[in-house]
């Protein structure tokens, strides 16, 4: 019996979708050029963002993002573990349940990429944090926005959007490019990488076969 529950609510489970990439690599836009396709199929979309996301999530995004480093590499992951933690139970797992499709902009790899790579924690002790956070939830698919780290960055100067992480070092964004690219190449069945240098079209026309 409790076989057939399992199958019959992973058969009506929605659909978990993140978009990962270093600054600049258009995941906004994409975001919302690919949450319209997929309501325009007529699939309930949500789209949301780490951190932020929950009245909450946004809270910890001014305290994270704004001018001033948290200072402490383990308390500045685990303000990103808090609100994630939240976005998960409180929006991303009912939406999943009630069968939406979830895009997410940025999720527990960034952790892994940014912290556990670019400050140097190291992947164990993200890893650990993000389970811990996410109850384990994994994205079904994950479409990483790839672009050398000097154009990205070149990119967000021309936006004037910058926050704290944007003015780290050319060589923090690599270390963080490639904890993205050894993630990808980990789990190729889950992951997608799409050459953000392209016109957007492409790229959007890339994440759209992709999600499929
Ligand atoms: P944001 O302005 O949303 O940047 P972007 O448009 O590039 O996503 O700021 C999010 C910043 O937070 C970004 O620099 C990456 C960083 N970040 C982490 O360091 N760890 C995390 O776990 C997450 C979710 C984001």
């Amino acid at each position: 019996m409790l076989g057939w529950a399992y199958v019959y609510s992973m058969a009506n489970a929605g659909r978990f979708i993140v978009i990962e990439g270093g600054e600049g690599a258009g995941k906004s836009r994409l975001l919302a050029a690919l949450g319209e396709q997929l309501a325009a199929e007529g699939r309930e979309v949500v789209l949301t963002r780490e951190p932020g996301g929950t009245p909450l999530g946004e809270q910890v995004r001014s305290l994270v993002l704004n001018d001033a480093a948290v200072g402490d590499h383990l308390a500045e992951l685990l303000l990103f573990e808090a609100a994630r933690a939240h976005l998960v139970a409180t929006l991303i797992r009912p939406a999943l349940e009630r069968g939406a499709t979830v895009l997410c902009d940025r999720f527990a790899a960034s952790s892994v990429a940014y912290q556990g790579c670019g400050r140097g924690l190291g992947r164990e002790v993200v890893e650990r944090a993000n389970a811990i956070a996410t109850g384990s939830l994994a994205p079904d698919l994950t479409l990483l926005l790839d672009l050398p780290v000097k154009a990205g960055l070149a990119r967000r100067a021309g936006e004037g959007t910058a926050n704290h992480f944007d003015r780290e070092t050319v060589a923090f964004h690599e270390r963080v490019r490639t904890g993205f690219l050894e993630l990808a190449h980990e789990s190729p069945d889950t992951w997608c990488v799409i050459d953000a240098a392209q016109p957007f079209e492409a790229v959007l026309n890339a994440a759209i076969a992709a999600v499929g």
